[in-house]
Formats: C-alpha cells, structure tokens, sequence
C-alpha cells in the first residue's frame, strides 16, 4: 500500500507507541497527586513540556497541552474572545481556514461578534495590506493558518505579524497544524505570533494528543474549566502518556525535518512534472516557492473527487478528496471555492499529502498508475 493521506493523519511510530505503552503501564498516576507516584508523572509531563519547548524554540511555561488542532483553534478563537469582548468584537481570518476556525469563528458571529474573512488570490494566499485595511479600533484577534490543508498554500504569516506590531493589543493566532516538521517555524514562530496550535496525529503521536503555544503574557480564558491543571488554562487529568509520547514524536520529527522536507519536495515535484502532461489535468497547488513540500492538489475534470480517490484505493494508493473533514460531506472545497474554482474543477479535486515515510519509489509508482486510470478516465471523459 501507499498511504498519500498523511495530512488527514499519520501512522503512529513504533517508538512513540512504545513510549506510550511504557508511561500508561509504569508511570500511571495522576500528576496532582501528592504522593510520589503522583510526583512522578508530574515530572516526566513537565519534562516532556520541557523537551517540547527546546525543540520549537519557546519556553516551557509556554506549551499548554491539548487533546489537537480542534480543541487548539476553538481555545484560541473563543477564549480571545471571552478575554477581549470589552475591548472589541471584531476578528479578522481568511477565506480558507480549516472548519475548527470557520466554525469557531460562526459560533461567535451567532454571539454577536464580527468577523472579516479576507479573500485569497488564485494561489489561495492573503494579501498583507488586506488585514491592514480590515483593522478596526475594535479588532480583538487575527487568526491565520500557516500552511493551507487542502492546497499547502504557505501564507503570509511574518508580514501579517510586522503590520501588527503596530497594534500590541490585537491577538494573533496562527493555525500550524500542517506546518509542524516542514522546515517553517521561523514563519510559525515569528516574534509577533501570539498563538501557535498544534496536534499530535499530523506527526505520528497519538490521537487526542496537541499543544498550544501561548506566548508570556498573553491571556486567554479557558474553554475547559475545572480543577485547573496546565496552570488553570485547561482543566482535565492530564494525558501524560501522550503528551510524554508526542514529545518523543515530535524530537523524532525535528531531527529527520531537512531531509523529510528535501525527500517530500522531490516526490511532489516528480509527480506535479508528470501530471503537467495530461490535457484534463488541472493543478491547484504550486510546485515550490509559496507552498508546503507535503501538498499536491489536482484535479481530472470531468471525473469526480471521490470516484478518483476509489479508483486509486483500488490499486492500493491512498489519497484524499481535498480535506477529510469535508470529504464524507461532499462540500465543495473551501478553499478551492475561495480562489474562484469553477465548482466543476472543483468537485474534480483529490489532495495528495506526503510524510516522512514516503519514498521516490511510491512517486513512480504513482505515476504508472495514473497512467492506467486516466486512460480509463479518458475514454469517459471525451
Ligand atoms: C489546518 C488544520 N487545522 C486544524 C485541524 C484539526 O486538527 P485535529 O484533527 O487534531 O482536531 C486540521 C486537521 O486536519 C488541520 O489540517
């Protein structure tokens, strides 16, 4: 099999599964208690916090720990939100965020906020001097992803954050939950990134694992209140094998990061210069500069998103219609109706996303499938 869905999630990796056996058998207690045991877990959490800290640059005290990027984006969102709505109720975001933010964000237009969705041009990227012009007196956040699901577009997040520097007062959250391990964090972590989510399964950790960077001094309100563990921003018995296995997760990340990135880019370019050649082939997302290594968004007009991703399924080649979430419903991408895609191309779109198991072998093989299944495609087609 060759699995090419890796931004719907990952495998998780047999040391960090390992990591997680060890911790839920061994160090099982509740870090708040006081006894030893308890004390035990509250210092490996703390270490792997630590670890985590190190390895993207911040300090510990920043890394709040979450169950993913869904739980991460509504914190963020609502909790500015709940923090802010004396000083303002106006948020800016783009046209192609993931469904944790827009939903997030229609939530909160529902409790009377306003929310500006800047529009994208046709590589599905804001334009700086859009959020300038959005800003209100009144403008308590901006929320920008870094790298785009369903196209990889990488958007424009250190210019946003030199047109904020103006504005201390603004919040500005970064969705980086694609971004993890492809060689951007200085985008990511750029000084006047506020809030960075995070979630496990994109970088084989478990599932119900994330984290949140919260830069010092920056309040929010929690969304899960209760006995107020992560220093009362997010109450719940904390999931130290998880977090302890996501830290394992993401030092593996980080050490292979130059050559994952390096390997992922030739396996996109190999097979973006090969469906170039198809006459019904239409690419959405770019083959370099701009974009993530581990998106390739392409459509076979004419033939329906889901009938491509079985008709690959079937040769053993999994890949995606343009984001899982959305997949099941049938929606229309968001973000390719965002760049004005006629809905035809549109519904034609399947996504193809790489990981660090990927290999230039599977792009071949890629390659001679597709082959095969356009001329079968073909004949339907003309
Ligand atoms: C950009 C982006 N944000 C947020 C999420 C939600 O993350 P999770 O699945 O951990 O809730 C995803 C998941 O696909 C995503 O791609």
């Amino acid at each position: 099999m060759i699995y090419f869905d890796n931004s719907a999630t990952t495998q998780i990796s047999p040391e960090v599964l390992a990591t997680y056996d060890t911790v839920s058998k061994k160090i099982w207690g509740n870090p708040s208690s006081l006894h030893n045991f308890g004390e035990e877990a509250w210092n490996l959490l703390e270490q792997a916090r630590q670890q985590i800290a190190k390895l993207v640059g911040v300090k510990p005290s920043e890394i709040i720990f979450t169950s993913g990027g869904s739980e991460g984006d509504n914190w963020v969102i609502k909790g500015t939100a709940m923090a802010k709505r004396r000083f303002g109720k106006h948020i800016i975001t783009t046209s192609v965020e993931h469904a944790a933010v827009r939903n997030s964000m229609a939530q909160l237009e529902e409790l009377g906020f306003d929310v500006t969705y800047l529009p994208v041009d046709k590589e599905g990227r804001i334009n700086p001097a859009d959020v300038k012009a959005a800003l209100r007196p009144d403008t308590i956040l901006v929320s920008i992803m870094a790298v785009n699901n369903e196209i990889g577009t990488i958007q424009p997040i250190k210019e946003v954050g030199e047109i904020l520097k103006d504005y201390p007062n603004i919040h500005y959250m970064v969705d980086a939950v694609q971004a993890i391990g492809k060689g951007i964090d200085d985008i990511v972590f750029s000084d006047r990134v506020d809030f960075a989510t995070f979630s496990g399964h994109k970088f084989h950790a478990p599932r119900g694992t994330g984290f949140v960077y919260v830069k010092s001094g920056r309040k929010l309100e929690p969304l899960v209140a209760g006995g107020g563990q992560e220093r009362t921003m997010r109450s719940g018995t904390e999931n130290t094998p998880g977090d302890v296995a996501m830290a394992r997760a993401i030092r593996l990340v980080k050490e292979n990061e130059a050559t994952t990135v390096k390997t992922e880019q030739a396996i996109k370019e190999k097979i973006y210069d090969y469906l170039q050649q198809f006459d019904h082939v239409k690419i959405f997302s770019g083959r370099q500069e701009g974009f993530a290594p581990h998106v390739l968004c392409f459509a076979i007009v004419g033939v329906r998103g889901e009938t491509i991703v079985h008709a690959f399924e079937e040769k053993g080649i999994y890949i995606s219609t343009t984001s899982a979430c959305s997949s099941k419903k049938h929606a229309e991408a968001g973000t390719l109706a965002a760049m004005k895609v006629p809905e035809n191309e549109a519904t034609s779109a399947v996504r193809i996303s790489l990981g660090d198991q990927n290999t230039l072998e599977e792009a071949d093989e890629f390659n001679r499938v597709f082959d095969e299944l356009y001329a079968g495609f073909k004949k339907i087609i003309d």
